[in-house]
Parts: C-alpha cells; sequence; structure tokens
C-alpha cells in the first residue's frame, strides 16, 4: 500500500481487519519492519487520538517518528500556484511537502475542510497536494472529506464486538454548536456500505450526506425508526452537504439518551471523539454501560498500525 486516503485503497478490508486485532493481540511482533524507518506527521489542524495512537502504533513497529504541528511551528504555506508570494505566505507548499518527504519514509497529513467552497473540499486541494509533491507513501490522518483511519477503527471495534453475524449499524446525526466536517460521518458510511453489517443512516431533514459516500444504505429522517433493533449506535454531528457547511437551527432533541436506548439491542454506542457531553451525547450514555467510546478510541492504534505495517511490507 503507497496510500491510504479511503477504503477504495485497501484491497482486502477483512484482511486489514483482521491484521489489526491480530497486532492487537502481539503489539511487537513485527519491531524489525520499522528498523532505520521515520514516520513524520504533519498537522495542519488540532488531534489528541490521531497523532498519539498513530505515534504509538509506529514505534510499536520500531519507526521513529517525527511530529510536526505545521499550522503552529512550520511557515505559513501558499498552497496556490502561479501567485507572486508577496502576502503573508512564506513558502509554498511545493518546497514544502517536497522537504519533508527528504527526511521521512512515510508521511501523515491532517487537512480539515475550510467549509466555504465545496468543490475546493470535495477535491482535497490540499491534501492531493501532499501526495504530489511529497514523494513517500501517504497517510491521511483526516483529510476534507474522509477520515479512514477512524472508520478502519471503528470496523475492528464492531467486528471484535458484534455478537451477530451481520449486526445493525446505525449512524445518527446530533446537535453541535457550530458547523463541522462530514468527514467523519462520510467514511464511516463509505466503510460500512462495504462492511458484513446492516446499515443505517439518521439525520434531520437537510443534513443529506452526498450520495457518493451513502449507497447501499437505508436512509431514513426518523431516529426512532432508525434505532429498532440497533446492535451499534454511531453517533455524530455533521454540518449540510447542501447548501454547504449549513446549520439549521433546532433539532436538539437529536440527543442519544438511555430512553433512545430502549429500543435497541442493548446497542454499544460509538462516538470518534471528542464529544461535547450533553450537547452531541448525554453523559448518562458515556458514563453508562452501552459506551464503548474509549474501547473504540484505544482500537485507533491497531488500526493504525495495520496500515502502517502494510506500507512498511511495499517500502
Ligand atoms: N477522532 C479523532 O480523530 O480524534 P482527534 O481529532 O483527537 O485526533
Amino acid at each position: 500500500m503507497k496510500l491510504f486516503s479511503s477504503v477504495h485503497d485497501v484491497t482486502n478490508i477483512k484482511a486489514l481487519v483482521a491484521e489489526a486485532l491480530q497486532l492487537k493481540q502481539n503489539p511487537y511482533a513485527h519491531q524489525h519492519l520499522g528498523n532505520n524507518k521515520t514516520l513524520g506527521l504533519v498537522f495542519l489542524n488540532p488531534s489528541l487520538r490521531t497523532r498519539m495512537s498513530t505515534q504509538k502504533a509506529a514505534t510499536n513497529l520500531g519507526m521513529n517518528v517525527m511530529v510536526l504541528n505545521i499550522d503552529k511551528e512550520g511557515w505559513a504555506l501558499e498552497l496556490r500556484d502561479g501567485v507572486v508570494m508577496d502576502g503573508d505566505t512564506v513558502e509554498h507548499i511545493r518546497e514544502a511537502a517536497a522537504v519533508m518527504g527528504q527526511y521521512v519514509d512515510i508521511i501523515g497529513v491532517r487537512s480539515f475542510p475550510g467549509l466555504k467552497n465545496r468543490d475546493e473540499d470535495y477535491n482535497e486541494v490540499i491534501f492531493n497536494k501532499f501526495i504530489e509533491y511529497c514523494g513517500v507513501p501517504l497517510i491521511s490522518l483526516e483529510s476534507a472529506t474522509r477520515h479512514p483511519l477512524q472508520s478502519l477503527a471503528d470496523l475492528v471495534t464492531i467486528e471484535e464486538l458484534k455478537t451477530k453475524p451481520r449486526p445493525k449499524v446505525v449512524l445518527t446525526w446530533a446537535p453541535h454548536i457550530k458547523p463541522l466536517p462530514q468527514a467523519v460521518p462520510n467514511s464511516f458510511a463509505e466503510w460500512m456500505c462495504r462492511a458484513d453489517v446492516d446499515f443505517t443512516i439518521t439525520h434531520p431533514a437537510g443534513y443529506e450526506l452526498c450520495a457518493d459516500f451513502t449507497k447501499g444504505a437505508t436512509i431514513t429522517t426518523n431516529q426512532e425508526e432508525a434505532l429498532a433493533d440497533a446492535d451499534f449506535i454511531y453517533v455524530k454531528n455533521w454540518s449540510a452537504y447542501e447548501p454547504y457547511g449549513k446549520v439549521f437551527p433546532g433539532n436538539e432533541d437529536w440527543m442519544l439518551t438511555n430512553q433512545k436506548l430502549k429500543n435497541t439491542n442493548n446497542a454499544k454506542v460509538m462516538h470518534c471523539l471528542p464529544v461535547r457531553r450533553n450537547l452531541e451525547l448525554s453523559a448518562e450514555i458515556l458514563d453508562g454501560p452501552n459506551s464503548i467510546v474509549v474501547h473504540e478510541a484505544g482500537n485507533r492504534v491497531w488500526a493504525a498500525q495495520a496500515v502502517l505495517k502494510q506500507m512498511l511490507e511495499n517500502l
């Protein structure tokens, strides 16, 4: 594997999930693979889980790791071609990405969407420039439209904790106070549509995701109906795809509560984190027996390690 930017880069999803679960049982079995190899983690946006879990995964494989919070610690990047750089930007992404590729064997990049220009975000303008110029294998640490390391960890978690061969998995929209990207729900939907699960998406009218990511899912604006008999519930807020980046007033009653769990199959509740308590997800669920959010975050290590292992094997 040379690129991990979406589920489309994975030739065998089942095998990758199985590999992650094997690595969880035996984390240090492949330390030789990363000998004298360096992973660079470049963040244009904040991170707790992605940063720490990917760093841990790389060290489990014997790699060295460099982390650059380029938004705070690097030179201000110019992304446009053909401009006279007489403004605030100091370094062009052409040189910056190419130079990083001189120092590392694999690079990870986090680049959130601006949520202002849909074409720019959905064409992954920043992320694709890193692919074009860095010259080394690249892992998405969350791009404008997808978060594949999160989605792989989510699928690993479902595979690990399911109690029936084909569980019902429900992605439910949740309230928030500000517009959030569609990357996590897009990506989760894309992976679930290719997994052996019965997959439903529920959201208020107006929050339809881009259809490219949801082919094969059942989609409904009736949350109560969607949650019936659910085995796993994935809670997440997102802003509208059309009109792009907008949020609509109301819908506070979409927050998941213990009352809403009553009609489910004692569903396990997931969230990628960070989560705003009692706004996006109730504290009674987060602190109760149905929440698996911390376990899910723990599995980020094994997802990242499985991807890094496949990349190291192909260097
Ligand atoms: N879920 C996730 O990606 O968390 P961070 O933003 O903290 O990395």
